[in-house]
């Protein structure tokens, strides 16, 4: 074989090569970003805090009633109506875990003493706003809370009631 042919085959080999490490390098990188974004993205369990969360059957929740889930952060205050409000633990405040006062029937906020009645109205401050809400569905008489969309609210209004 005359030496230009043995050179164009070396070149030829080269590039084969280069060109197989280049897809497997591609290969490797895209495995390994592919398992880094599933190692970094946020979880969030399925029934748990940020996503949709069954807080029991409508029927087990009775006037004048306060029931606190806590794999959803939340409360479900019962009105004397029957009506049902999901209200976030957390203090508009500064974010403390606001716990209910069954002695009381008011949620007193531990950290600087805000006052909400069970609608999550503020009684007494600092807290600059109401308990935010997280929407409420009924489904075949379970009632499921999405607490991945707080709702934040000035005032409390009839229209924040669900009914079931
Ligand atoms: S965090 Fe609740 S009153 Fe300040």
């Amino acid at each position: 074989m005359a030496r230009g042919q043995q050179e164009k085959h070396l070149i030829s080999r080269r590039q084969i090569f280069g060109t197989v490490w280049g897809i497997s390098l591609a290969a490797l990188l895209g495995q390994f970003g592919s398992a880094l974004f599933e190692y970094l993205k946020p979880r969030i369990p399925a029934g748990g805090f940020g996503s949709k969360v069954t807080a029991g059957l409508a029927k087990e929740f009775k006037p004048n009633t306060v029931s606190y889930v806590q794999s959803g952060r939340f409360y479900i205050s019962c009105l004397p109506d029957g009506g049902l409000l999901a209200l976030w633990q957390r203090c508009t405040h500064l974010g403390c875990a606001v716990p209910w006062r069954k002695d009381k029937k008011l949620f007193i906020c531990p950290c600087h003493g805000s006052v909400f009645t069970p609608k999550g109205e503020v009684v007494s401050g600092p807290a600059p706003r109401p308990l935010d809400l997280f929407p409420i569905q009924i489904i075949g008489g379970e009632v499921i809370v999405d607490t991945s969309q707080p709702i934040r609210r000035d005032k409390f209004d009839i229209s924040q009631v669900t009914r079931v």
